[in-house]
């Protein structure tokens, strides 16, 4: 088989959705089965975590890292469309976000190595083929949620994204002999951007 798992890792507003969009668009053009996911997901897990964000709940940041740990399990081993089934159907599988944004978004608020730790079940489970990182910064990112919402979720200030761009930076230095990590600069246009992560995408595949 030659389906790939991929994920997508940026700061809030960093353009993962346009580029997770045209990724899939010129695989599937190139006759691959591709399936698109996120996390937090559309599970009561992920439901309840949308309703934190959205401040329709209140939680403890280590509550919130613990659910989605769980969330993150259950997106993987759930028997209806979990990661691993859809895998071993032949799919590529693009997922908005994985175990590194737990480990910039909590690593933030508790030890890097509880985060780590707890996702490591998941990162037994399956890790990324490549984890490509979108990297804006924060100023940019954060003009960028402004244009577009009408309104702002928990860990969209500034300074938040900050910490989690360190957060980030910090955890691939930690990782980086064990995962494989493809940085590319978001502050460009996004038609550059694109071409950068196909390049690196269709290399991997070749070689697999
Ligand atoms: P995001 O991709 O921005 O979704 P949306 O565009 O629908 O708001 O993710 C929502 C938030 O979830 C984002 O601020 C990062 C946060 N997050 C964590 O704090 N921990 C995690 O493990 C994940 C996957 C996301």
């Amino acid at each position: 088989m030659n389906n790939l798992f991929i994920a997508f890792e940026g700061i809030d507003g960093c353009g993962k959705s346009t580029q997770l969009k045209l990724l899939s668009d010129n695989l599937v053009k190139q006759g691959h089965k591709v399936y698109l996911t996120c996390e937090p997901t559309s599970s009561p897990i992920g439901s309840l975590i949308r309703d934190i964000f959205n401040h329709r709940a209140e939680a403890d940041h280590r509550t919130i890292a613990a659910l989605f740990v769980a969330d993150r399990l259950h997106h993987l081993l759930n028997s209806t469309d979990g990661i691993i089934k859809k895998m071993k159907e032949g799919y590529t599988v693009i997922t908005d976000r994985y175990y590194f944004s737990s480990y910039a978004y909590h690593g933030a608020h508790m030890p890097l190595a509880w985060v780590i730790e707890a996702n490591s079940i998941s990162a037994g489970l399956l890790s990324p083929d490549i984890n490509i990182y979108i990297d804006v910064l924060p100023e940019i990112s954060m003009a960028r949620l402004i244009q577009g919402r009408d309104s702002i979720e928990l860990y969209e200030t500034t300074e938040n994204l900050r910490k989690a761009r360190d957060k980030y930076f910090e955890a691939f230095e930690l990782l980086k002999s064990q995962e494989n990590i493809f940085i590319t600069d978001g502050n460009r246009p996004s038609e550059l951007v694109a071409i950068d992560i196909w390049n690196e995408v269709s290399n991997l595949k070749f070689n697999k």
